[in-house]
């Protein structure tokens, strides 16, 4: 009985390490006996731009999930996943029960399941090779597809994107206010939120940015006044757009509209990203021109702080139709950028597994 709750303490401890939209980490674990236990999902949409409808912290959850299975499996259990009934989309709650089967093939993913991380520096230009484009092509199962972007002329076409979407970006007081909130500064490391050092930026300009994010009148007056923008989207957006051997996009079959869409669509991803770093490759997600495309598509006044935000994520939208072509702008789940090249020195960490603990009184919002 103890065994069992050890054991199944040492999965969901492992599985924290699972990626969450700026670290957020919007889940928390309630033990209900030695072989169940309720997952609760949360999400940021009310503060949070980026998290429309939930969408991307039920990508979030989704990995989780996938993460406590592959986890689960190197103890030799089985786990059953059942969506709770009185789940509501700002609240998902799955129900998990682990089995014990000797039988149980233990799967390779575990084993990079803590050494998965972001990487947001340039990687080198190498080319997949087709070995691995399979193996990549495999990771994201039989519910979806990859679609990759690669050769210079496409990634300069998505560098291109990625510098459009960084715009809007930076200059929509909504973005500032979680950019404020996420990154802990001066640091390597996180447990809570995104280490500075982890951004991706020089030293130059994290010294440029520190200050201006004090206050949204300051980032104003360096955007109008001092082409604020200029040397993050070069140096966060553009030059990695090109720097890398591919983007990707992880899409669906049809149209993700639900949140078991997403959630699903993050355990592909999860499944994928593993596998990348299974491959020895690094992968930084590119979410923003997705998110922008599909408040463009709803007509959403996303930004009430710009008005011309809305016919700027048009513009977004375009660009990825473009890119990609419709069908795989409609699909997409997730899009960002692998390649060859050096871990990163800098990383978000995770809070304690004792402070996922399921509390009623003090759930994130
Ligand atoms: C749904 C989702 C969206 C994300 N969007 C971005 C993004 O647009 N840009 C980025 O650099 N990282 C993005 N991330 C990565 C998270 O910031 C990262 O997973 C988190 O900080 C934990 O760090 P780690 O993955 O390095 O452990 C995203 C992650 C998820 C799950």
């Amino acid at each position: 009985m103890n065994d069992d709750k050890n054991t199944i303490e040492k999965i969901l401890s492992l599985a924290r390490w699972a990626p969450s939209g700026d670290n957020n980490q919007y889940w928390r674990f309630d033990p209900i006996d030695g072989l169940t236990v309720r997952v609760h999902g949360f999400d940021s949409r009310s503060h949070c731009v980026y998290d429309l409808d939930g969408h991307p912290s039920h990508i979030s959850l989704g990995a989780l999930l996938e993460t406590i299975e592959i986890a689960a499996s190197a103890e030799s259990m089985a786990v059953d996943m059942q969506l709770d009934p009185s789940s509501v989309d700002t609240h998902p709650i799955y129900n998990l029960t682990f089995r014990r089967d000797p039988g149980m093939q233990p799967n390779p993913l575990a084993a990079v399941i803590e050494k998965r991380c972001v990487q947001r520096r340039p990687f080198t230009t190498r080319p997949l090779r087709e070995d691995e484009r399979q193996r990549l092509r495999e990771a994201v199962g039989g519910r979806h597809e990859l679609h990759l972007i690669e050769g210079f002329s496409q990634r300069l076409r998505t560098a291109k994107l990625m510098f459009h979407s960084a715009k809007l970006r930076l200059t929509i007081k909504e973005a500032y206010q979680v950019h404020a909130k996420i990154i802990e500064w001066d640091t390597r490391f996180s447990k809570d939120r995104i280490p500075d050092a982890a951004l991706g930026a020089s030293k130059m300009t994290l010294m440029m940015m520190r200050p201006a994010m004090k206050s949204w009148s300051r980032v104003q007056f360096l955007n109008r006044f001092l082409a604020g923008t200029w040397a993050p989207r070069i140096e966060l957006d553009f030059l990695p757009g090109i720097l890398c051997a591919a983007h990707f996009v992880v899409c669906a079959k049809e149209p993700p509209t639900t949140m078991q869409h997403y959630i699903e669509g993050g355990r592909a991803l999860q499944s994928f990203w593993l596998t990348v770093t299974l491959l020895g490759l690094n992968l930084q997600p590119e979410v923003t021109p997705l998110v922008f495309t599909r408040y463009a598509r709803q007509r959403r006044n996303f930004a009430p702080s710009a008005p011309d935000a809305l016919r700027r994520a048009d513009r977004v939208a375009e660009r990825l139709g473009d890119l990609v072509g419709q069908r795989v702008s409609d699909c997409a789940v997730f899009m960002g950028r692998i390649g060859e090249g050096p871990a990163p020195t800098a990383r978000s960490l995770r809070l304690d597994f004792k402070d996922l603990a399921h509390d009623p009184a003090n759930e994130p919002h």
